[in-house]
């Protein structure tokens, strides 16, 4: 709890309107896509990284938790305040510092939405592929903290792939730059890299630089019907077999398909049970020569149906439901966990009869969407947390499924980070020398363990 005193001295450092302590004003703040709930003391809006240096000094000084915040949209619980204190909202640090086409990469304080970002280095044929699916609600400083990935990883990388260097804030205060502005450089430590997917308990990243590259000429993009999610696994395995790697390899099994018909702007028939929805990037004749191929393997692989989007608008439409199916499970319970594992492409057809075996075993629907092109797939367990024999269940399902994917040698989170709802299974993939090692790097960086915690770790930071 922050005292009284405290907080009127964070009052004084930011100014009445950069800090809120009321009730109402609080909540938007005490949860995010994980739909999970804990209230802060307060949450302040800093407008510079000497801002967040001072704020840090005094929560050395009066031990208070003070936890970053993007856009909120992440799902393993990253920004949640679950141990009170100080919310720090990244909402002020809105600018696009530099784009520079010469040099091929932009200046960007994190609090940036990761949509406009784009839109603008479009604007000078540029572009920056990462593209989570909370794409309109996501922030720049959110995607670094959490490595985020998205739907065109499958081309081309994920976050970090991405991130040159950055200005951070230490959680003692300090104020560092690591990285470089330049299209390499191996000086010291990678800073950059370790802070990449830190989540948030290492460092407060007030500024990026981020590596653009040049726009696609075209895009083309393309869906395919199959009876089974098997079916449809198999022929991302025949995609990649034949040398092609498309911008986007999407999967939806029976139950997405359902929550998402209506939006998906073409009908389907009933006996679909599985799509893909494929996209591809480059010069004209390529984008034409790929398209071709795929359609032939996919044909040849089982599908009942393929379709090309001939117009931007359908195209737009068929992704746009698919970067709503996340919400649209809803429909089918009122809660759900949702996982993010990834496991070798040529895998994922087991991992689909597992999935099924599952549900079955378990008596729950387990919807499955997401990045085929990676292995990634989005296992969202469905249930209802008033039913208590439904939430008994879902710890056991959770830990099944994470031995099984490990078992096939793949991992428990592609991209939403390991945060509050993943630690407590650390363990199944880690060894104890290695958390261990990770929590000496934590000590090093955060001595009264103030920047986030309760993340990552399975025991008390
Ligand atoms: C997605 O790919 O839709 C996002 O990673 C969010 C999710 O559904 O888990
Ligand atoms: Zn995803």
């Amino acid at each position: 709890m922050i005292s009284d005193r405290v907080l009127r001295e964070l009052t004084n450092l930011l100014g009445p309107e950069n800090i809120v302590t009321r009730r109402d004003d609080l909540i938007p703040y005490a949860s995010d896509a994980t739909h999970l709930s804990y209230m802060p003391d307060a949450v302040a809006f800093p407008g510079n990284a000497q801002d967040i240096s001072r704020i840090l000094v005094l929560a050395n000084q009066e031990e208070f938790p003070v936890i970053p915040r993007g856009g909120g949209s992440g799902k393993s619980g990253g920004a949640l305040p679950v141990r009170g204190g100080l919310v720090l909202s990244m909402d002020r640090f809105n600018r696009i510092l530099l784009i520079d086409p010469i040099n091929l990469i932009a200046k960007v304080e994190t609090g940036v939405i990761t949509s406009v970002l784009q839109e603008e280095v479009e604007k000078l044929d540029l572009f920056y592929p990462p593209d989570p699916a909370s794409i309109k609600i996501c922030t720049i400083g959110g995607n670094v903290a959490e490595n985020a990935g998205g739907l065109r990883a499958v081309k081309y990388g994920v976050t970090r792939d991405y991130v040159l260097g950055m200005t951070a804030v230490l959680p003692t205060g300090e104020i560092i730059k690591a990285g470089v502005e330049t299209a390499k450089g191996v000086v010291g430590y990678d800073l950059t890299r370790l802070l990449v997917g830190s989540e948030g308990t290492l460092a407060v990243i007030t500024d990026v630089i981020l590596r653009l590259i040049p726009k696609p000429a075209s895009t083309r993009t393309m869906m395919a019907l199959f009876h089974t999610v098997s079916a449809a696994v198999e022929t991302v395995s025949e995609i990649t077999r034949h040398k092609i790697i498309p911008t986007a390899l999407e999967l939806m099994d029976r139950l997405c398909i359902d929550c998402v018909r209506s939006e998906l702007g073409m009908s389907l028939p009933p006996q679909c049970g599985a799509l893909l929805l494929i996209e591809v990037d480059g010069d004209k004749a390529l984008t034409k020569r790929e398209a071709e191929r795929i359609r032939e393997i996919c044909l040849q692989s089982g599908a009942m149906e393929f379709m090309a989007a001939s117009r931007k608008r359908e195209a737009e439409k068929l992704w746009e439901a698919r970067r709503n199916v996340s919400a649209a499970v809803y429909k089918l319970r009122p809660d759900k966990v949702s996982e993010d594992v990834v496991v070798p492409r040529s895998r994922m057809a087991e991992l689909s009869s597992f999935l099924d075996a599952l549900g079955r075993k378990y008596n729950l629907s387990i919807a499955a969407y997401g990045h085929a092109g990676d292995g990634n797939i989005h296992v969202n367990i469905l249930f209802d947390k008033n039913a208590p024999e439904e939430t008994r269940k879902v710890d056991e399902v959770v830990r099944e499924l994470f031995r099984k994917v490990l078992e096939a040698k793949g991992t428990i989170s592609g991209e939403h980070g390991i945060g509050l709802t993943k630690a407590p299974y650390l363990d199944m993939e880690m060894s104890r020398p290695a958390i261990e090692l990770m929590a000496r790097i934590k000590l090093a960086f955060d001595p009264k363990g103030i920047l986030n915690p309760g993340k990552i770790f399975p025991y008390r930071s």
